[in-house]
């Protein structure tokens, strides 16, 4: 079967390679975090703290948060949190290295732009976008348990604008 020998699942913590989730699950300690699927660990309620504004200087693709299965993207004056999960069959995306400016999979070499639009693979399978905001501590956190399609894109709830 097809998808079977691509499963981007996690390897199981006693496993002796990791790959970036399982890695930091056992940084983590969590030695169970390394044995649910993406999606589930996607579903956190706990919001992700991906420092301040003042980290995003500039339009850049940022994969510092990519432990945590998402870019930090400032592009055109907002920042935003996009899913590094593929939406085909759940590969793990990059920053593609020849051009920072595009979001790439391995597996099948889909290719995102930088606001996660798809640019080469199927219409319609943009990269998904998460809750984010500022709280009174001028910390940017990014909320993965609040999910935007691309209709929904403008929603205020999925950007931080900058000034
Ligand atoms: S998993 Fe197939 S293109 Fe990403």
């Amino acid at each position: 079967m097809m998808g079977s020998s691509m499963n981007a699942d996690p390897a199981p913590c006693a496993g002796a390679s990791y790959n970036r989730r399982g890695f930091v699950s056992v940084a983590s300690g969590c030695l169970l975090c390394g044995l649910v699927t993406p999606s589930a660990r996607a579903g956190t309620d706990r919001p992700i703290d991906v420092g301040t504004l003042k980290d995003y200087p500039k339009d850049e693709i940022s994969e510092k948060y990519i432990q945590n299965d998402i870019f930090v993207i400032r592009h055109k004056g907002k920042l935003f949190a996009a899913t590094a999960i593929c939406p085909h069959q759940r590969g793990y995306l990059l920053r593609d290295p020849k051009k920072p400016t595009r979001i790439i999979c391995a597996s099948h070499n889909w290719r995102f732009d930088a606001e996660g639009a798809i640019t080469s693979g199927p219409e319609g399978k943009d990269l998904e976008r998460f809750a984010i905001s500022v709280n009174d501590k001028g910390r940017v956190l990014v909320d993965t348990s609040r999910s935007f399609q691309r209709p929904n894109w403008d929603d205020k709830a999925s950007f931080v604008p900058f000034p």
